[in-house]
């Protein structure tokens, strides 16, 4: 074992296999790479945080759940846009400004296309996931819930998909209902199935879950809920960086997602509504570029999606969105998959055989997505994490922002490590290493 871990240090590591890829123009070393094999060792040298030691030792970054890291087109065209770029969008006719205009909205139609989206005016851009959520929960949920109707969430959600909803039925005194999931992490279909008797506004969940991984069918909880006459919005934070997502095929209302989780900067991320919901809701935030006209008394409003884009945008997070999409769409979002399924695969096979008594939440790698949450028999996830850290591991120890999916569990908190393009075999052959050494300080018998 030791032997196999002192290998597992060195980056590249002849456990780690290669996926077939598909084509893609992309920019930079993802475009050189297209056609050829996946090999998330050989990509680890397009982001520079994987090469930084940590208490002297490499950085094994399991954290992707929380913030991915950014290759360097990314770092790259954000660094452009200062140096060459950068003026108010949709303000000026000058020539800069002309051109930073077409840059943004240039990396709208490229992050529109990479979900599927019909047409690029259907995406608002916005700072994060939280924020699109909480967009529709006051835009269109203040004009279309009122007093005894029911929105139906999970008890999986993260905290960002939960909290908007219980602010607006407070408001609005209506009611919250949850899907629960079995004792594998899934979905209990039927007793949506049930919920829907109730005739429900919205149904709103997660495509894959932060904490257990689980890749829900969205496209068959989206039908169920458009039976039943209900709108559907998916929070999509941990499924777009790894799976391919197509809005249109899914075919739900709302969609929300995160840059900063899918390799672009922090403070990019989109909303993906149809656009009639969209035209039919009142804005969100108010002032400079939402309006049309202002009087003293009165105002009317953009078009979609400027409507919904109060104030200077973040152009330089927005423009290293669209750098982060042609990596990946280069990458090919099977191959992304399939490689993240492997490498789940291993861990879960890994950390069950390496450690006896873990336990692990979720379902198998077949309907889970690059994330393994556990717990240590009688060893608190804090200590877990700190012994890690002097492995130079960087993992999540805590509620993950889902306390209702930990209370449900009866846990406090777990250990989480989850997975992104550049993660390795390798990688997680440094976490069981680690994991021993806390086994040796904490465990049974220690
Ligand atoms: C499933 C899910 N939804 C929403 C969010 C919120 O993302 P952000 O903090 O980028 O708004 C997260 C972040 O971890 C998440 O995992």
């Amino acid at each position: 074992m030791a032997e196999t871990m002192t290998g597992a240090r060195a980056l590249r590591s002849a456990g780690d296999p290669a996926v077939e890829v598909a084509t893609g123009d992309g920019p930079a070393s993802a475009a050189g790479r297209a056609g050829r094999p996946f090999d998330p060792v050989a990509l680890r040298a397009d982001f520079p945080i994987l090469s930084t030691l940590s208490h002297g030792r490499p950085l094994i970054y399991l954290d992707s759940a929380a913030t991915s890291q950014k290759p360097l087109t990314v770092i790259d065209a954000v660094d452009r846009w200062n140096r060459v770029q950068n003026a108010n969008p949709h303000r000026g006719i000058y020539e800069l400004a002309e051109s930073a205009t077409n840059a943004y909205e240039e990396a709208r139609a490229r992050a529109a296309a990479f979900i599927g989206a019909p047409d690029a005016r259907e995406l608002v851009f916005v700072r994060n996931a939280t924020e699109a959520i909480n967009l529709v929960a006051y835009a269109w949920g203040r004009q279309s819930i009122g007093r005894g109707d029911v929105i139906v969430l999970t008890e999986m959600e993260h905290h960002a998909n939960l909290v908007p909803w219980q602010i607006l039925v407070q408001e609005a005194d209506a009611d919250l209902e949850f899907i629960p999931f079995d004792d594998e992490g899934r979905l209990r279909l039927d007793v949506l199935d049930v919920l829907l008797r109730l005739k429900p506004k919205l149904v709103a969940f997660t495509h894959v879950s932060n904490t257990l991984g689980t890749i829900n069918p969205v496209r068959e909880m989206t039908e169920m809920a458009h039976a039943a006459g209900a709108l559907v919005l998916i929070d999509g934070a941990q499924a777009v960086p790894h799976l391919p997502v197509d809005v249109a095929e899914i075919g739900c209302d709302f969609y929300a997602f995160s840059g900063h989780k899918m390799l672009a900067p922090m403070g990019s991320g989109g909303l993906w509504a149809r656009r009639e919901l969209l035209e039919a809701m009142p804005p969100f935030l108010a002032g400079g570029d939402m309006i049309r006209e202002v009087h003293l008394r009165r105002s009317s409003w953009n078009d979609v999606p400027w409507k919904f884009e109060a104030g200077t945008p973040d152009a330089a997070a927005a423009v290293g969105l669209a750098a982060a999409v042609d990596y990946l769409a280069a990458l090919g979002m099977d191959a992304v998959r399939a490689h993240e399924r492997d490498l789940t695969a291993y861990a879960l096979e890994t950390l069950r055989r390496e450690i006896p008594g873990i336990a692990i939440y979720g379902p198998d790698a077949d309907h889970r997505g690059g994330v393994v949450a556990f717990n240590l028999p009688d060893v608190h996830p804090h200590d877990v994490a700190q012994v890690l850290d002097r492995h130079a591991v960087a993992i999540r120890a805590g509620h993950h922002c889902t306390m209702p999916l930990h209370e449900r569990l009866d846990l406090s908190a777990t250990v989480r490590a989850s997975f992104s393009v550049y993660s390795t075999r390798a990688d997680v052959d440094v976490l069981v290493e680690g994991l021993h050494d806390v086994m040796r300080i904490f465990g049974p018998g220690a």
